[in-house]
């Protein structure tokens, strides 16, 4: 596997597989990766003759400084496991390399990345979008692979990707999960023991809400289940919750008559080690 640290680096890489007539996946990534990526690799490893990974913390998204300290940083592991797992080449940059000296560029989606997850998190998606679309950029992929437990991150980027035409296709790949039903996510590992165990309330509570929405069933009501289990695991706070139409990401209000995307999240922990965890599905009648 190629490692490069610079952006003519990796173009020079990618330029050799083009020359080759060889088509390229992307899977982005900050690193502290788990069988969530693996997955993304796979995905981008069976529908492509070469795989592009890029590990880099994108400093700008986070909101706290201490979140962005905080972040897991394990890049020798991290090689390992893309080696393992058969990628061709991975770009890992330094921020100066990404952001130029002078760097004034950003890329926004007006409308979504201020929902949801961008109400508790501004400017977050701003920050993904703008490193995304450099990186689509830098490396010129026929596809991109997210991981669908970031769901409102892959209705933005989707968004981006067609609003400034880029000639490529972003695609979903299922979240994997641990056996207890937790989502795999890098953060976990900032998790207590303790909280740890507490975590998989998001996905029990997800469950839950399926299980009471029958066609016509009040949102509301689903909403409403899916509070009452989260609030029933005292390690659990609950920051956000949302019911949303899958395609304009408004609200969904009024009966279950349509698909559904639920996107929720909750802290676990105290103080500046508190853990922000998400998760997300999507119900149809
Ligand atoms: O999902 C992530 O890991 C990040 O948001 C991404 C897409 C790599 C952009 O920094």
């Amino acid at each position: 596997m190629q490692i490069a640290r610079t952006v003519s680096d990796i173009r020079s890489e990618v330029a050799h597989y083009r020359a080759a007539g060889e088509s390229v996946g992307l899977v982005t990534t900050m690193g502290a990766l788990h069988e969530g990526h693996m997955a993304l690799i796979a995905a981008a490893r069976a529908a492509h003759d070469r795989v592009v990974a890029t590990i880099f913390v994108n400093p700008t998204q986070f909101g706290e400084a201490a979140d962005l300290e905080a972040y897991p940083r394990t890049e020798a592991r991290d090689i390992a496991m893309l080696e393992e797992a058969g990628a061709d080449a991975v770009l890992i940059p330094e921020a100066s390399e990404i952001y130029p000296e002078g760097d004034e560029t950003i890329v926004e989606t007006t409308r979504l990345a201020d929902m949801h997850h961008g109400r508790t998190r501004p400017g977050h998606f701003r920050g993904v979008t703008t490193v995304v679309a450099r990186l689509f950029n830098i490396v010129g992929p026929d596809a991109a692979y997210f991981g669908e437990k970031d769901y409102q991150q892959i209705a933005v980027i989707r968004r981006m990707a067609r609003d400034l035409h880029f000639p490529l296709e972003v695609r979903g790949v299922p979240t994997v999960r641990a056996e207890d039903g937790l989502a795999l996510s890098s953060r976990n590992a900032r998790l207590s023991p303790e909280d740890r165990a507490a975590a998989p309330v998001l996905k029990r509570a997800l469950d839950a809400g399926r299980a009471v929405a029958l066609p016509g069933t009040r949102i509301e009501d689903i909403a409403q289940t899916i509070r009452e289990t989260v609030a029933e695991e005292p390690r659990a706070r609950l920051e956000g919750l949302d019911l949303v139409d899958p395609m304009t990401f408004l609200p969904a209000t009024g009966p279950f008559e349509t698909p559904v995307g639920i996107m929720i999240s909750a802290r676990f922990g105290r103080g500046d080690d508190a853990v922000l965890l998400i998760d997300q599905m999507e119900i149809a009648p």
